[in-house]
C-alpha cells in the first residue's frame, strides 16, 4: 500500500517537525498539518521564518524547502482528514486537571475528539497513526470508536510514538536512534505497518525501523520516558550527597557514565528536569500501575518526581539560606527560564517552580532569556495561581538585555543551559553588582573557579 496523502492534526512541538522532516526527505507524498488553534497555523504559514511557533536549530530550513511544495498547514481539519490516507494524530495528552485520575492520568478528550471526527468525515480506508504519548491499550478505545461509524471505511491503527527531543528536534528526526511502530497482528495490521515503514525508510535505515505489537509500542514510549527522567532524578540525589561530603557531581557522573553498562548520556545533575513529558508521563505510568493494583510499582516510579520536585526545592531554599536567610526586596536575576537550551518551550520549566518559591519569600526577580518571551513567563506564573496577576508583574520584570537583568542584584541564578551566558563578560556583571555578589549554577555550566578569581561568591549543584 502506497501513502500518497498524509494528515497530521496537532500542529505543535510534535506535528510541526515531524511532518516537515517527512515532508522534506518524501517529495512526492502531500503532507497537510492541521489545528484547530488558528494562530499556530497562521505562525506555521509566517513568510518570516523566525515567527515559526516552535524554535528548533534547522527547523526554517526544513520547513522553508518543503512548505507550499508537499507541506501546508492549515486549519481546514476535515478536508484533510477526507483526502488523506494515513492520519497522525499528534494532539496533546497533559495530566487530567479534573474528575478521576485528576493530578495522574492523561487526558485523553483531545484524542477522543480526534477519533471522532476522523469517525465522522472518513468515506475512505484509512490508517491512523498514534504519535501523541498515551497510555498503554488507547488503541482499542480509539478503535472502538472507529468501529462503530456504520459507514464501512476500515480503519488500522498503528502506534508510532516519537523519541525527539526539543531542541535537537530536526537532528534526531533525521538520524533517530530507532523509529517504532506497533500494529495489529492480522495480515492488514502487517500492511499498515508496511506503510508507514516505507514512509520513514525515505531515509532511515531500515535495521533502525522496530515493528512490534500495539501495546508494547505504547508501553515503549512510557518506559523510555520514565528510564531517561529517573537517571536525571538518580544523578540529581546524588548531588545532594556530594554536596555534604566535597564529591563533585561531575566527576561521579564521569566515573560512572565511562561504565558501558550504565553509559555516559543523561546523566547532567541539575536543578531539575522540565519538560512537557517526563512528569506528565511519569504520572501516568503510576496511575496505570495503580489501576492494575501494581502499588509497589506505582511508588517506585512516583519516587522520580518526588526527587525532581525536591531538587528544585532544594535550589531556591539554598538562595535563601544563603542570602542570610532573607531574600525579601532582593534582586535576584535569572538567566533562563526555557526547561533546557535551545527552545522556546518552558513547559514545566524548573525555572518556574524555582521562581515561585521565590517570589514568596518576596524577592525581587528579573529574568533573561535568549528565546522565552515576557508573555510566555508571565502566564507560566500566572498559571500557577501563588499570588494575583498584578503582584506577579511588580515582582517579577522580564528583560531583554542579560547585563540588565543583573544589574544592581544580590544574586544570579542561572535556570537554563544556553551556551551564550558562558561567554558573558562577567567581570562587567560583577562590578554592576551588590557585593559580596552571588552566583547560583543550576545547570553547571559556569567556569567557578574564572568566577571566583572575580569575587563571586558560586554555588553549583552537585559540588561541596
Ligand atoms: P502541543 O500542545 O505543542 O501541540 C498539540 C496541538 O494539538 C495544539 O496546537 C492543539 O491546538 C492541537 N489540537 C488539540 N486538539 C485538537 C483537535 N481536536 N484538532 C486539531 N488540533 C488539535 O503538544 P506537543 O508537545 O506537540 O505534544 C503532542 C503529543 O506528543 C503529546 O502526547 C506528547 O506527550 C507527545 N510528545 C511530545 C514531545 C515533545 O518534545 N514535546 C516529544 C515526544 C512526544
Ligand atoms: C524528552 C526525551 O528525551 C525524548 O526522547 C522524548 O521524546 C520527549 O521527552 C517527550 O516525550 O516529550 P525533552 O523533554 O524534549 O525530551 O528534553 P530532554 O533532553 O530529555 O530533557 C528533559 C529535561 O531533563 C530538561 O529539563 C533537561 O534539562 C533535563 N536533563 C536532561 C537534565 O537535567 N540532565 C540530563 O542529563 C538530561
Amino acid at each position: 500500500m502506497k501513502i500518497n496523502k498524509i494528515c497530521c492534526i496537532g500542529a505543535g512541538y510534535v506535528g510541526g517537525p515531524t511532518m516537515a522532516v517527512i515532508a522534506q526527505k518524501c517529495p512526492d507524498i502531500k503532507v497537510t498539518v492541521v489545528d484547530v488553534n488558528a494562530t499556530r497555523i497562521a505562525a506555521w504559514n509566517d513568510t518570516d521564518l523566525n515567527k515559526l511557533p516552535v524554535f528548533e536549530p534547522g527547523l526554517d530550513q526544513v520547513v522553508e524547502e518543503a512548505r507550499g511544495r508537499n507541506l501546508f498547514f492549515s486549519t481546514d481539519v476535515e478536508k484533510a482528514i477526507d483526502e488523506a490516507d494515513m492520519i497522525f494524530i499528534s494532539v496533546n495528552t497533559p495530566t487530567k486537571t479534573y474528575g478521576k485520575g485528576k493530578g495522574m492520568a492523561a487526558d485523553l478528550k483531545y484524542i477522543e475528539l480526534c477519533a471522532r471526527q476522523i469517525a465522522e468525515v472518513s468515506t475512505t480506508n484509512k490508517i491512523v497513526v498514534e504519535k501523541s504519548t498515551l497510555p498503554v491499550r488507547t488503541a482499542s478505545a480509539i478503535k472502538n470508536i472507529l468501529d462503530h461509524t456504520g459507514n464501512g471505511v476500515e480503519f488500522q491503527i498503528l502506534s508510532n510514538p516519537e523519541f525527539l527531543a526539543e531542541g535537537t528536534a530536526v537532528e534526531d528526526l533525521l538520524a533517530p536512534d530507532r523509529v517504532l511502530i506497533g500494529g495489529d497482528t492480522s495480515e492488514k495490521g502487517q500492511q499498515a505497518i508496511q506503510a508507514l515503514v516505507d514512509v520513514y525508510a525515505n531515509w532511515v535505515p531500515e535495521e533502525r525501523i522496530l515493528t512490534t505489537n500495539v501495546w508494547s509500542s505504547e508501553l515503549s514510549k512510557l518506559t523510555a520516558n520514565a528510564f531517561l527522567a529517573q537517571r536525571v532524578s538518580s544523578i540529581n540525589s546524588m548531588s545532594a550527597i556530594c554536596e555534604k561530603t566535597g564529591a563533585d557531581v561531575n566527576e561521579v557522573a564521569k566515573a560512572i557514565g565511562m561504565d558501558s553498562r550504565i553509559g555516559a548520556k543523561f546523566l547532567k545533575s541539575s536543578v531539575g528536569f522540565g519538560g512537557s513529558c517526563f512528569q506528565k508521563d511519569i504520572l501516568n505510568l503510576v496511575y496505570i500501575a495503580k489501576t492494575y493494583g501494581l502499588n509497589e510499582v506505582a511508588d517506585y516510579w512516583e519516587q522520580v518526581i518526588v526527587m525532581n520536585d525536591y531538587q528544585k526545592n532544594r535550589f531556591s531554599d539554598n538562595i535563601v539560606s544563603t542570602l542570610y536567610n532573607t531574600v525579601s526586596g532582593k534582586k535576584i536575576a535569572f538567566l533562563g527560564w526555557a526547561f533546557k537550551k535551545d527552545t522556546n518551550d518552558t513547559r514545566e520549566s524548573a525555572a518556574i517552580q524555582v521562581a515561585d518559591n521565590l517570589l514568596n519569600e518576596q524577592a525581587q526577580i528579573e529574568v533573561y532569556d535568549p528565546k522565552v518571551t515576557e508573555e510566555r513567563i508571565y502566564a507560566d506564573l500566572d498559571y500557577l495561581n501563588t499570588r494575583s496577576e498584578e503582584e506577579n508583574r511588580t515582582l517579577l520584570k522580564v528583560k531583554s538585555n542579560p547585563y540588565d537583568a543583573c544589574k544592581d542584584a544580590h544574586a544570579i541564578a542561572v535556570l537554563t543551559e544556553w551556551d551564550e551566558f558562558k561567554t558573558y563578560d562577567w567581570q562587567r556583571i560583577y562590578d554592576n553588582m551588590l557585593k559580596p555578589a552571588f552566583v547560583f549554577d543550576g545547570r553547571g555550566i559556569l567556569d567557578t573557579k574564572a568566577l571566583k578569581k572575580i569575587g563571586f561568591v558560586c554555588y553549583s549543584i552537585g559540588k561541596g
